[in-house]
Parts: structure tokens; sequence; C-alpha cells
């Protein structure tokens, strides 16, 4: 796994560089979601699956940018899934981007999540990974290199309520939520980036981050192999939970496409307690 993290670290510092150097046009190309690339999507991509491409332990890859199974080496272990470059649509206006990982081995489900990384391209590079058998870690970069600062968790009731989708095709039960926590004094953290927003609520005690099922996404609009599962590692190891619509655990998401979507809700105790309140979850 070391060789791994060793390779993610090289890309963020690439990534990074592209993304301070690079063109911000799109391309005249869309992803197996029917999203416009950016020149930027497709570049990160690349840098991605060639910086890959040197680790041995690696099988297989899939791609937010790519359909399909992208084969690296037969003797590799694990499959790893990633957004070469999450909520791309903000680097025009200069706010921060990130990219996530799902590092899995064997079928590509939930429960085959080995570990989860993720990178943050901000005023810093920072990043952080989890595996199953201990909290997330953060590494900040300090003079270009990558330093280990320490455990993340979160607080059993945060302050922060970053809520996704458009407001007006949420169903009522979400909106009665969402109005709730706002009038317990919840701010509202929402940049459309899921990395930043996920990463604030980490490192800023927790809330709730939400991107529901609407009616023009019924599905939700984050992908499950790469977006939702990684980040549901991430929830869970610092002590919050990370739920569907009818309170299964997104760590037990199956797709059975690459780019299937889910409802997705992450955060601390208390803010998911009330989730389940809302959507008259019992379990
Ligand atoms: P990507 O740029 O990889 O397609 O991801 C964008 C996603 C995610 O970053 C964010 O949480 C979500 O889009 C925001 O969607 P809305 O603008 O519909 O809230
Ligand atoms: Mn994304
Ligand atoms: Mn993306």
């Amino acid at each position: 796994m070391e060789d791994i993290i060793d390779a993610i670290k090289e890309i963020a510092h690439r990534i990074d560089e592209a993304i301070k150097m690079e063109d911000l046009g799109y391309s005249d190309s869309s992803n197996s979601s029917g999203e416009d690339q950016l020149k930027l999507d497709v570049q990160s991509d690349l840098i991605i699956e060639n910086t890959f491409a040197k680790v041995k332990s690696i099988k297989n890859l899939v791609s937010e940018e790519k359909e399909g199974l992208h084969h690296l080496n037969d003797e590799g272990k694990y499959t790893i899934c990633y957004d070469p470059l999450d909520g791309s649509s903000l680097v025009d206006v200069n706010l921060s981007v990130g990219s996530i990982f799902g590092i899995y081995e064997g079928e590509l489900k939930g429960e085959n999540l080995v570990a989860s990384a993720y990178v943050v391209y901000g005023p810093r590079i920072e990043m952080l990974i989890a595996s199953r058998d201990n909290k997330p870690i953060l590494y900040c970069t300090r003079r270009n290199h990558f330093q280990k600062i320490g455990e993340v968790t979160l607080d059993q009731k945060g302050k922060l309520n970053a809520p996704g989708g458009t407001q007006m095709n949420w169903e009522v039960k979400h909106k009665t939520l969402i109005d709730s926590l706002f009038s317990e004094g919840y701010r509202l953290r929402y940049s459309g980036g899921m990395v930043p927003d996920l990463h604030q609520l980490l490192l800023k005690g927790g809330g709730l981050f939400s991107y529901p099922a609407t009616s023009d996404t019924p599905n939700g609009k984050l992908r499950q192999l790469f977006e939702v599962i990684p980040f549901a590692l991430m929830y869970e190891q610092a002590g919050g939970q990370a739920i569907d619509a009818n309170g299964n655990r997104l760590m037990e998401l199956i797709p059975s496409h690459p780019h299937d979507t889910s409802p997705c809700f992450f955060g601390s105790n208390y803010e998911i307690e009330a989730l389940k309140k809302a959507y008259n979850i019992t379990r």
C-alpha cells in the first residue's frame, strides 16, 4: 500500500502544477456520465494513469473520465477507482478542487474497499488517507513536501450544514430536515466541490453533508465507486456515519455499473440520527 500512497503524493504535485499552469478550457469530449470534460479533467486522468502504471500492486483502474476497466498488471492486487478532478467546474473561479481514490481488492463493491484517499488542491495541497483499522490521517504540504499532521475525528455533533443538489428539486422531508438544522443555528458551508466540502466538515468537527435523491437526479448525482464509498470509509473511521436514503451503510453499496450513483449522507452522529428521523428510518 505504501507504493500506492507514494504514487498519490506524486500525482498530487503533478495535478496541482497542471491546475496552476494549464489551459482551463473545455475539451471536445464528454465522460461516461455525459458531462463535458475540461482539458484538465482529461490531463489529470492521464497523469494518474501514467503514474499508477509504474506501481506493480495495481491490477486495474476505473476512472470517472473513462468507460470500463483499464488493465495494468496481471500480478497486481488492487483495483483503484478514482475521480481525477472533483469539482473541476470550480477551477475557473479559483476555488479548491480535489482528487478521490478508492482502493479495492476483488469485486468492486463497498465491502471490498481496503483504503481510500483524497487530495485537496487549495492554498496548500492536503491529503487524507483512511484504512479499515485506523482513523483517517491528515497530511499537509510544507515547502512542497507532505508532512503527517495526525488523526482526524468527528465530534458527536457539528455546526456545519452542506446541502447539495437543486433545492427546488428536493423532497419535502429533505427540505424540512435542512431547514430544521439551520433553525438550530447550523452554518451553511457548500462550495459545490465534494472534496473541499467534506474535507471542511471533517476538519471542523462535523455536521451534515447531503446529496439526496432529487426530482432531476432520482438516484443522486455522486458516483458510488470513486466518490461515495471512498468518503464513506473516511467518515465511518472518523467516528461518524455514511448512509443512503433508506438508512443502509454506503459501505455496503454494490454498484451494478462502474458509474452508478447513490443518494448519500455523511456526517456526525447527531445529524445522521436527525436525518434518519426526518426520513422515517427506524433501524
Ligand atoms: P465532478 O466535478 O467530479 O463531476 O464532481 C462534481 C460533484 C461534486 O464535486 C459536488 O459535490 C457536486 O458535483 C455538486 O453538485 P451540485 O452542483 O448539483 O450541488
Ligand atoms: Mn467528482
Ligand atoms: Mn471529476
